[in-house]
Order: structure tokens, then sequence, then C-alpha cells
């Protein structure tokens, strides 16, 4: 596949899955934005080891619904526009009903929730606003088998 002139937001982007995104992506000449929350030394450590140029950080809490509208802005003003959006970033926490407080319960859901369903709505409202006005855009959203079979140990 090729991707040159691609310009690519990977929310995540900074390790694991995403950071695998980055470098596939930067690989096949698309320019790329690295989102991440508060982990800057690996951000900065996948960003140096990109292929090609003109790649950027974009560091944003994602569960923050104000600071989404900002992410899009910055992405294509630091890339130049924008064409395609991966929404990998997760959060991942153990709260077996059997053994957590309510307070934690209350907790993980929350927490859960915000970064791995609401943070991809509205990366998807904003992205969107861009692609509407710039002649498309293509999202992926990263999943998990947990979407299939259920995770007991982390149902939220
Ligand atoms: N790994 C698996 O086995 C597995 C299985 C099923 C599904 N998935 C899905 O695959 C995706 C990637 O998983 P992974 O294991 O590669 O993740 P990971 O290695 O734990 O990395 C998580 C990434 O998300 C970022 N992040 C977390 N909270 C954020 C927030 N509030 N705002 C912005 N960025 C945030 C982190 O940034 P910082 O570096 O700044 O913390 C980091 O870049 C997730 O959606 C996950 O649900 C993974």
């Amino acid at each position: 596949m090729d991707f040159t002139g691609k310009r690519v937001l990977i929310t995540g982007g900074s390790r694991g899955i995403g950071k695998a995104c980055a470098e596939a992506f930067a690989k096949r000449g698309a320019k790329v934005a690295i989102n991440y929350v508060r982990n800057e030394d690996a951000a900065r450590a996948t960003l140096n080891g990109l292929p090609g140029k003109g790649h950027i950080l974009a560091q944003a809490d994602i569960s923050d619904p104000s600071a989404i509208e900002g992410l899009i802005t910055d992405t294509v003003t630091g890339l130049g526009g924008l064409d395609i959006v991966v929404n990998n970033a997760g959060v991942s926490q153990r709260h077996p009903i059997n053994t957590v407080s309510y307070e934690e319960w209350q907790d993980s859901w929350d927490r859960i929730l915000a970064v791995n369903l609401r943070a991809p709505a509205n990366v998807i409202y904003w992205a969107t606003q861009h692609f509407l006005k710039n002649g498309g855009g293509r999202i992926v959203n990263v999943s998990s088998r947990g979407a299939f079979r259920g995770e007991p140990e982390m149902p939220a």
C-alpha cells in the first residue's frame, strides 16, 4: 500500500499498536501525527525513529471532550492537512465484580468509557468536520476481541 503524501493522525501513537501503525504508515510514505497523553519520552523516541520527514507530536488527553477540536486543528496545521485518522488510544484496568469496591467499579467504567468509547466518537466528530470541507478522509477504529466475547475481569 502506498500512502505517499497522506497525512495521518494516530491517537495513542507513542507506544504499542499505535507505534507500530505510525511506523507502518511512515514506511509507506505518509506524514504522521503521534498523539499521546503523558509519556513524552516514548512519543519523542517513536517520532525520532520514523522514516521520512514532516512527522509531528500532538499531545492531548482525548478523554477530555474539550481537547479534541484543538488536537485536530494542531494536526491539520502541523501536517498541512489530514487524510486519515486511526482511533487507537485505549486503556485497560482490571475491575472484577467479585473483588472491587463500588467506588473502584465506578472509576473503571468512567475511565474506560471516556477513553475507549467517548473519545473515539469525539475524534470522529471533529475529524469529520475537517473531512466534510476538504474532500473526505478515512477513519480506522481499533477495537478488541473483548467486543466480541466479553472480558470477565474487565467488563467495561
Ligand atoms: N494490546 C492488546 O493486547 C490489545 C488487545 C485488544 C485491543 N487492544 C486495543 O488496541 C489499542 C492499543 O492498545 P495497546 O496495547 O497498543 O496500548 P498501550 O501500549 O497501552 O498504549 C496506549 C496508548 O494510548 C495512549 N493513551 C492512553 N490514554 C490516552 C488519553 N487519555 N489520551 C491520549 N492518549 C492516550 C498512550 O499514551 P501515553 O504513552 O502518553 O500514555 C499510549 O500511546 C487500544 O485501543 C486497545 O484497547 C489492545
